[in-house]
């Protein structure tokens, strides 16, 4: 049986005992701070389209990339808080780079039931490049991390691996979604430090390591001053959702909802979020102290 944290009793209490996930679907709740996270959202539901899944954006606190360590930390405890005991979700998934190299082992400490993080494609990137020259582009918060630099030294491979850390990427990633103008010049100067030159050799593969920007490859795509290999985690993850909870009945689940904790410019949102297949839009108040 499964255990969550209950914040107000301060005891743990049982939620869905996981023995009966082959006879109803499972509940999925994918957390991101903003848009980011639909990233990972539309494979898990090409995944498991039977899933009910909880899209939360923590757009009160949006952008992770500009908060500190600890104040990070206690935000994704406290929401995540609330967000189990009101859903009792069967597993949740971190569509969050910035949140999971770091926040991760606090969840699990915390809580009794599965936690798939997003954490850099340093691995595929190194294994796939042929040049050996790899960029992790991501957020401030992502590159600073003890966790990334641990991951290049397991498994670069004697790549070499620049870090690309935007301050920009994410905010113009939402700005686009929502509708406004791709702001082609910020664009390009946010990426173009992944692009680099040794003798003969040049970069070929870059990580997308921030769940925005995906969002983004096509432009990413049409800047780039030569062809790269851009990889998004998001397969992997879902196809790891998929081991842990089974791979499903195929069918359509009657479910899918989008929270905001802030529930800024939420009109323009629902819009968003419906193309992702998340018919409801609601907003849960959980400001950012
Ligand atoms: N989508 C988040 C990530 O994967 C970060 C965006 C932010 O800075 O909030 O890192």
């Amino acid at each position: 049986m499964l255990i969550a944290f209950d914040p107000l009793a301060g005891m743990k209490q049982p939620l869905h005992p996981r023995a009966d996930l082959a006879t109803r679907p499972p509940t999925i709740l994918v957390f991101d701070s903003g848009l980011g996270g639909l990233t990972v959202h539309r494979e898990l539901a090409k995944a498991r389209p039977d899933a009910r899944f909880v899209y939360c954006a923590d757009d009160a606190a949006f952008p992770y990339g500009g908060l500190s360590e600890d104040h990070l930390v206690a935000r994704v405890l406290a929401v995540m808080e609330r967000l189990i005991a009101i859903h009792r979700p069967d597993c949740v998934v971190i569509a969050c780079n910035t949140a999971s190299t770091l926040v991760l082992p606090h969840l699990r400490a915390r809580f009794d039931l599965p936690f798939v993080g997003t954490v850099p494609a340093i691995k595929p990137a190194c294994e796939t490049s042929a040049s050996r020259m790899v960029s992790v582009l991501a957020t401030p918060g992502t590159v600073a991390r003890d966790y990334t630099r641990a991951l290049i030294a397991e498994f670069g491979g004697g790549c070499a691996v620049t870090l690309v850390g935007s301050p920009r990427l994410a905010a113009l990633a939402e700005t686009t979604m929502r509708g406004g103008e791709a702001d082609m010049a910020a664009i390009a100067a946010e990426i173009a430090p992944c692009f680099v030159t040794d003798g003969e050799r040049r970069t070929d593969t870059v990580a997308l390591a921030c769940t925005h920007y995906p969002l983004l490859v096509d432009v990413f795509r049409q800047l780039a001053p030569w062809p790269v290999q851009w990889l998004d985690p998001a397969p992997a993850i879902a196809r790891r959702v998929t081991q842990i909870l089974g791979p499903g009945t195929g069918a359509d689940a009657p479910y899918a909802t989008a929270l905001l904790t802030g529930g800024m410019a939420l009109a323009s949102l629902s819009g968003v979020f419906g193309r992702f297949g998340l018919a409801e839009t609601r907003v849960e108040p959980l400001p950012l102290h």
